[in-house]
């Protein structure tokens, strides 16, 4: 792990290691209170966030480092028009680790190519969440013993939103995991997912309706309507408000569902859920400051990185997605993968 793009920068081996590190870490916080003394964390967010930058920041504290940044790039030289590049050199200069939040897709991979030190994904996009990932697989693994074998529900806005990805991807790796996608059919997941679950010969099935696959479900997964990602306003309109998990819908759902939500909700969860013990949603909030800070502890441990010398693009657009950060950032070299996909986004070439 140099970088965290997705979870497939671990292995299953260092999975395991930072599981524990977390479970050692929840049970005793207050021995890993000098743990990072003297270093630093710059925590760049270049879209909102409440518990992702929040948790970010107080795992950096409780480990006893210290963080800088901001929460609005307009307060930055980026309103100036510095580019991605040039935040990316001079804040990996100053900091052990940068934790970044971008809007366009393939941004923290981007970021990479000229940092000397570690890059996590906070978010590119509607692309990936590897840390809400790592979130979700630890709460599942406290709650559940192991993640294995088990019907998951994945409902709401899987075209754009980036935690369902990055959790696909991720458990895929685990076994007997069978995969129910719900989504309205033009929200339902991007092709390139789609091809990977083939390829990886996973169990899915998709459909657009909750009720008639709760009942299968050990875990299921709700997300909210990607207001920021729609651009057409009606489209909007038109899908919120789809899928409301309430009580009268937990009827038919098995007593030991763990409902899981990266937060934040609109109305895809009624409130009356909060109180059922099936609903973890916010103990999977708290998990998520353990296992950043167990991340924190692992990625720092590298030091100070050499990046390659890259050469800078001057042929043109390479991606065809206009929501690809090689849409803006125009000097990033074009990159291939598989013969097929953007390397940055993704998306097919
Ligand atoms: C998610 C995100 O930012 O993608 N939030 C989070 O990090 N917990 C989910 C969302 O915004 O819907």
């Amino acid at each position: 792990m140099r970088h965290l793009f997705d979870f497939d920068a671990l292995t299953m081996e260092e999975w395991k290691n930072l599981y524990k590190l977390f479970s050692d870490i929840s049970e005793r916080p207050g021995d890993y209170c000098d743990a990072l003394r003297g270093k630093t964390m710059a925590s760049l967010f270049y879209e909102p966030s409440t518990r992702t930058s929040f948790s970010f920041q107080s795992a950096m504290l409780r480990l006893g480092g210290g963080f800088f940044g901001f929460s609005d790039p307009n307060s930055s030289s980026v309103a100036k028009g510095e580019s991605l590049k040039d935040t990316i050199v001079m804040c990996t200069g100053y900091a052990d680790a940068v934790v970044m939040r971008h809007p366009r897709e393939g941004a923290a991979m981007a970021a990479s190519l000229y940092a000397s030190s570690p890059i996590i994904n906070a978010g590119d996009g509607g692309h990936l969440h590897p840390t809400q990932t790592l979130t979700d697989l630890s709460t599942l693994t406290m709650l559940r013993g192991e993640v294995a074998n088990i019907n998951v529900g994945l409902c709401g806005d899987l075209k754009n939103g980036r935690t369902v990805h990055s959790l696909i991807r991720a458990l895929a790796r685990f076994p007997g995991v069978c995969f129910y996608l719900i989504s309205p059919r033009d929200l339902s997941i991007p092709s390139y997912l789609r091809d990977f679950m083939h390829e990886a010969g996973l169990r899915y099935y998709e459909s657009s309706g909750l009720e008639a696959a709760i009942g299968q479900l050990d875990v299921l997964y709700m997300t909210r309507i990607q207001r920021e990602r729609f651009t057409d306003p009606h489209e909007y309109e038109r899908h919120k408000g789809v899928y409301v998990l309430n009580m009268s819908k937990l009827k038919n759902a098995k007593s030991d569902l763990v409902i899981l939500h990266p937060l934040p909700r609109v109305d895809e969860i009624d409130p009356e859920v909060d109180d059922d013990p099936r609903a973890k949603y916010f103990l999977q909030a708290k998990c998520g400051m353990y296992i950043r800070m167990a991340l924190l502890l692992e990625i720092t441990k590298q030091g100070t990185l050499v990046p390659d010398t890259v050469p800078i693009n001057r042929s043109g657009r390479v991606c065809k997605n206009p929501n690809c950060i090689t849409a803006y950032e125009f000097y990033l070299p074009p990159a291939v993968k598989n013969d097929k996909y953007c390397a940055y986004c993704d998306k097919e070439i």
